[in-house]
């Protein structure tokens, strides 16, 4: 797993804001694996003004998100589809029929699934997934215990979930407590992965997900399978990490690198 450790929340945003930019400037009809929560929102902002001011197009882009709440319809305001369009999408050249959220108010939501599956199979497959991470080392809503294969489906939400993104619903508002979400062998499927973490409140699932060990307990480690993953970090998300200085050591080198044009990727991780 690659880690790249940089200072605060803006460097953050920008670093991987250059890897999305660099997918789509090599692929523009590349397939990108898109997360909700607060850690993406930096990038997303980053994206748009280049989309503003650097005419980064997103015209031939396909977007999967990685969960839906079920129980909420899609214009609700808490809906991760609301939260992709009023963030995201309406503020860039994306088509917003080639952009994809699970289907939270399905009549069966069991079919969502494997639906979901299949769309993305027939779009190519994710070319780069963005992921956040909760808390407990969960990614989408694969809670802890997920199987590390599983595929789009329904989960439970936990306890600690529920109450971290409790802050988002009114207190009289009904908060659903089922979501649809890819699975961890689907997360893992696709090409190249970028995991955002910032602040202290994710210093310890950070640590887990890179230097602990494998368990379905934390989901996130399921990223030390991945040939392609890398976890950008601000330092507060990197305080806990044991060979912190080495990550930062590498990431040194390839600053040093881009400082002089030359492509990075070969250093290995
Ligand atoms: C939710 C989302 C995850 C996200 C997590 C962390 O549970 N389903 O995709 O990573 O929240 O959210 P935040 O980035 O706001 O800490």
């Amino acid at each position: 797993m690659e880690v790249l450790i940089v200072s605060d929340p803006a460097a953050v945003a920008k670093r991987c804001a250059d890897i999305v930019e660099a997918q789509i400037a090599t692929m523009p009809d590349s397939v990108l694996g898109l997360a909700t929560g607060s850690s993406p929102i930096g990038l997303y902002e980053e994206l748009i003004l280049r989309y503003r001011d650097h005419g980064l197009s997103f015209a031939d882009v396909t977007t999967f998100n990685l969960d839906e709440y079920i129980g909420i319809p899609a214009d609700h305001s808490q809906s991760y589809r609301t939260f992709m369009n009023e963030t995201f999408f309406q503020r860039i050249d994306i088509d917003l029929s080639r952009t994809h959220v699970p289907d939270g108010m399905a009549e069966n939501p069991l079919q969502v699934g494997p639906a979901y599956e299949k769309a993305i199979t027939q779009a190519g497959g994710v070319d780069l997934q963005i992921l956040g991470i909760g808390s407990d080392g969960h990614i989408g809503f694969n809670e802890p215990t997920s199987s590390l294969r599983s595929r789009t489906r329904v989960k439970t939400l936990t306890r600690q979930t529920l109450k971290d993104n409790s802050r988002f619903f009114g207190p009289d508002e009904f908060q659903p407590k089922l979501a649809v979400t890819m699975g961890i062998a689907t997360i893992l499927e696709a090409r190249r992965i970028l995991l955002i973490a910032t602040g202290e409140g994710k210093a310890e699932a950070v640590r887990n997900t890179v230097e602990g060990p494998l368990s379905a307990f934390v989901p996130a480690s399921a990223l030390q399978l991945h040939e392609r993953a890398t976890v950008v970090v601000d330092a507060a998300a990197a305080s806990k990490l044991q060979l912190r200085e080495y990550y930062q050591f590498v990431s040194e080198l390839q600053d040093d690198l881009v400082k002089k044009h030359r492509p990075s990727d070969w250093i290995s991780r």
